[in-house]
């Protein structure tokens, strides 16, 4: 036996016992609240921005892990419409993040057929930026291996006040207002709400998102700060998702 048959069988063994391990029902949209960027930096004596740069990192490991879980749809919370309230240089540094994660990681996600979208109010942001993310929008609006949704400048709140303007301006009747005609309405209109929300470093709050889209989430409290969410915690996350049986208000 040659030593390359010899690490073909131990791939193929790894990836086997990788398969065993995932859990049986995997939710299709999921979507995770970031939080802990800040208490990481500061544990170990490192500026507020290392955490949110470090924060990037572990993002590509997860949406490596959701394609393997199958799951399909993926929507982070990476700037609320309350941080602008962050001291300014903060501020500054999460808008270039976003710049840099599209100039550095635009090309990779395209090719593994990553489609980016973005839910929440773009027309505040400075318009070079805003261009470079409408471009990578543009760019991989065909892709369907994974949809990344980035809520940057996103507000729960904000998103249902924006639906019932459009649902005014486009001048609809009161008897034709339900449930499936706001939830149209929404930015994330076209796609299934989320199965499940995570949120990170142990705080239990939704802090303004997706709150009209999370209505029958599961929802799942990872005692890690974000730096820290690996593919590990991740498969944790969804293992608790397979274990609960979702009612929808019905009995079972
Ligand atoms: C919350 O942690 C995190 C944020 C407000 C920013 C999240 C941004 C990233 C993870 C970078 C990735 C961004 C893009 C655009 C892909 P916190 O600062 O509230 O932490 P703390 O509660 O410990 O202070």
């Amino acid at each position: 036996m040659q030593a390359t048959d010899l690490m073909d069988t131990t791939t193929s063994e790894n990836e086997e016992e990788g398969r065993e391990q995932l859990p049986e029902r995997v939710p299709t949209h999921v979507a995770i609240i970031m939080d802990g960027n800040g208490r990481w930096a500061k544990q170990r004596g490192l500026p507020r921005l290392a955490g949110h740069r470090a924060g990037t990192e572990n993002l590509r490991e997860i949406l490596r892990a959701c394609v393997e879980f199958g799951i399909r749809i993926l929507t982070i919370y990476a700037f609320s419409t309350e941080n602008w309230g962050r001291p300014e240089a903060e501020v500054k540094g999460l808008m270039n993040i976003l710049k840099d994660v599209i100039d550095r990681e635009l090309a990779e996600l395209h090719a593994e057929g990553v489609q980016l979208r973005h839910i929440g109010d773009l027309s505040r942001i400075d318009p070079e930026l805003q261009r470079k993310v409408l471009d990578a929008i543009e760019l991989t609006k065909n892709n369907n291996r994974l949809i990344l949704n980035v809520a940057f400048n996103y507000g729960g709140r904000a998103e249902i006040v924006h639906a019932i303007r459009e649902i005014v301006r486009n001048g609809h009747k009161p008897e034709e207002i339900d449930e499936a005609l706001v939830s149209h309405y929404m930015y994330t209109g076209d796609l299934p709400d989320p199965d499940l929300i995570v949120r990170t470093s142990g705080e239990l709050r939704l802090s303004n998102f997706l709150i009209w889209q999370g209505a029958y989430a599961e929802y799942y409290f990872a005692p890690v700060y974000w730096p820290d969410f690996n593919k590990e915690e991740l498969r944790k996350a969804i293992i608790h998702y397979s274990q609960r049986e979702r009612r929808f208000g019905l009995v079972k």
